[in-house]
C-alpha cells in the first residue's frame, strides 16, 4: 500500500534522508521510529506529496500523492500537532475543515462522517 523506494532528501545540500526504502502492506501496523531530527516527518511529508524528494519515490497505492489530488483527498494523517484551532469551537473547526474539502452543508458533513465509518 505504501512503497518508499531509495528516498533521498537534501535541504540546502545537507542530506536528511539517505537512500531509505521500506514497504507497508495493506492492514499492516507499521512503526516508524527514530530520534529527533532523524527524518520521520520529512519522510511522511514526501509520502503525502507535500514535499518533493531529491531522488527516489514514495508511492501510495502505486501512485504519487503529489500528482494525484483525488487520491490525496482520501488519505488522512494525524501528526503530533492535531491542527485544531483553539480559538474556534469544535463545530467551527469541523465547518472550517469541511469547507476545505468542499463540503459546505452541515448535513453533508454528518453524512460524510457516517459513510466513512461504513467504509
Ligand atoms: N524545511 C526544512 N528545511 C531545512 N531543514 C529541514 C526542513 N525540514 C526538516 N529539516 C531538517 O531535517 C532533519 C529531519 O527533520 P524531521 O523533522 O524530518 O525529523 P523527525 O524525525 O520528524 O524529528 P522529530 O522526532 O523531532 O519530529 C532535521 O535536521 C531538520 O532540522
Ligand atoms: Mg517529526
Amino acid at each position: 500500500m505504501i512503497e518508499v523506494q531509495n528516498l533521498t532528501k537534501k535541504f540546502n545540500g545537507k542530506t536528511v534522508l539517505d537512500d531509505i526504502s521500506f514497504e507497508v502492506k495493506e492492514g499492516e501496523i507499521f512503526g516508524f521510529l527514530g530520534p529527533n531530527g532523524a527524518g520521520k516527518t520529512t519522510t511522511l511529508r514526501i509520502i503525502l506529496g507535500l514535499l518533493k524528494p531529491t531522488s527516489g519515490n514514495a508511492l501510495v497505492f502505486g501512485q504519487n500523492l503529489g500528482e494525484n489530488e483525488g487520491l490525496r483527498n482520501k488519505v488522512g494523517v494525524l501528526l503530533e500537532n492535531d491542527g485544531a484551532y483553539e480559538q474556534l469551537s469544535a463545530h467551527e473547526n469541523l465547518d472550517y475543515y469541511a469547507q476545505l474539502y468542499g463540503v459546505s452543508d452541515s448535513l453533508d458533513i454528518v453524512q460524510r462522517g457516517r459513510s466513512k465509518q461504513n467504509e
